[in-house]
């Protein structure tokens, strides 16, 4: 089979191992392998792709990193414990005391974390630009910046990020572009399309996509995948097979998931923006949202995720998120059931609150990740919840 397959083909088919003839590939729960002649020789080679240990990959990893290549049309790839081991392995991998990031006060607060209290440990400093505005980040290039690093979708902010702008600046000043695509899923968005020289995912979200896993995963060019291998084999931050296989799992159904989570986000969005206790919705679909133009050039298919700000504040909000039935209040997204939270003290409760302030995420401001339940379902369970502040 090959890469000319469509999507949906892809995520139902690429990569997986029909091994002793099995129709998805079994568990290979093994923490080791034979060392054969083969063995030796791949080892010689570099390890990359060769069963050797499951530090290194697995069966079951390697039909992941397959499928997740095919669908983000990327050379090569690679698979992590959590994100977070993704992105960590990332930065502290490809950059070296003395070097210099570009990002923004409104990336994922893990990722802010590591870049405001570990990574200048070791000699490696950021400078927070945004994520909107792509003169910013050509601004803030310095001498020693290496890697220019962004969203596709803030979070929670939601706000869009012009991928073809910032990998224009990134090839002009020869630095690398990284994206942690997290948010879009590559049902949305395919950033090496548009020029990106790494993806990141949180595969705990919509790859994923059932809320049973936690992992990660870094896709681009063979080359910068062949280093980055050898800094997950020292790091040592891989994913366990069976861990895999539930990732290789909840993929094969993401080209019928996205457009539901999409759908019911956008009719939410829209019932939302009307209703008397919202002073505002951020969804891409909204002509109102800010990077509207942007959006239709960048995630024309959108997101499931929404946020947005009750009036009344924190507190509002707080009471607001206690009256739903069915929304479920937990950090997280990307799961086929819809999850809620306020960033505020949840996903974002490290960030300090002038940096919260300064990136958006105001008081009263909510975040959610629609599932794939009936629109009418949930759109009774938030009606009543805004109705009994
Ligand atoms: C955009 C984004 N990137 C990365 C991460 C980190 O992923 P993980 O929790 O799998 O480490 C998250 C977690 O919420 C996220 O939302």
């Amino acid at each position: 089979m090959t890469d000319e397959r469509r999507f949906s083909s892809k995520t139902v088919h690429a990569g997986t191992k029909h091994i002793e003839g099995a129709v998805n590939t079994p568990i290979f729960q093994s923490s080791t392998y034979q060392l054969t002649d083969e063995a030796y020789a791949g080892w010689a080679a570099g390890a990359q792709h060769t069963l050797l240990y499951g530090r290194l990959s697995s069966v079951n990893s390697e039909a992941v990193v397959e499928k997740i290549c095919a669908l983000e049309g990327a050379e090569d790839g690679d698979l992590f414990a959590s994100g977070m081991a993704a992105i960590s392995t990332t930065l502290m991998g490809l950059l070296s005391q003395g070097d210099h990031i570009v990002a923004s006060s409104d990336v994922y607060g893990g990722t802010y974390g590591l870049m405001t209290e570990e990574l200048p440990r070791f000699g490696i400093s950021t400078t927070m630009a945004d994520m909107q505005d792509p003169a910013s980040y050509e601004a803030a290039i310095q001498e020693n910046t290496k890697i220019l690093y962004i969203e596709t979708i803030t979070n929670p902010v939601i706000k869009i990020c012009d991928i073809e702008a910032m990998s224009e600046i990134a090839k002009r000043h020869n630095l690398l572009l990284v994206i942690d695509n997290t948010f879009a899923s590559p049902w949305a968005c395919q950033p090496i399309k548009m020029g990106a020289d790494l993806v990141i995912h949180s595969t705990t979200k919509y790859l994923g996509g059932h809320s049973d896993i936690v992992g990660g995963a870094v896709v681009g060019s063979a080359d910068l995948i062949a280093k980055m291998f050898i800094k997950k084999v020292h790091f040592g931050g891989c994913p366990d097979p069976h861990n895999c296989f539930l990732l290789e799992r909840g993929m094969r159904t993401l080209a019928v998931r996205m457009p539901v989570h999409c759908s019911n986000a956008a009719e939410i969005a829209t019932r939302l923006e009307a209703h008397p206790k919202i002073a505002s919705v951020n969804h891409p679909s909204l002509v109102s949202h800010p990077d509207y133009d942007v959006a239709q050039r960048i995630i024309p298919k959108g997101t499931g995720m929404i946020a947005f700000t009750v009036k009344g504040g924190d507190e509002a909000a707080l009471k607001f998120m206690r009256g739903l039935d069915m929304i479920f209040e937990a950090t997280s997204l990307g799961g086929v059931e819809s999850l809620i939270e306020c960033p505020f003290n949840s996903s974002h409760m490290f960030i300090p609150e002038d940096v919260r302030i300064a990136a958006g995420l105001g008081p009263g401001l909510v975040r959610i990740s629609v599932g794939i339940e009936d629109v009418e379902d949930l759109w009774t369970d938030i009606s009543n919840g805004l109705n009994s502040l």
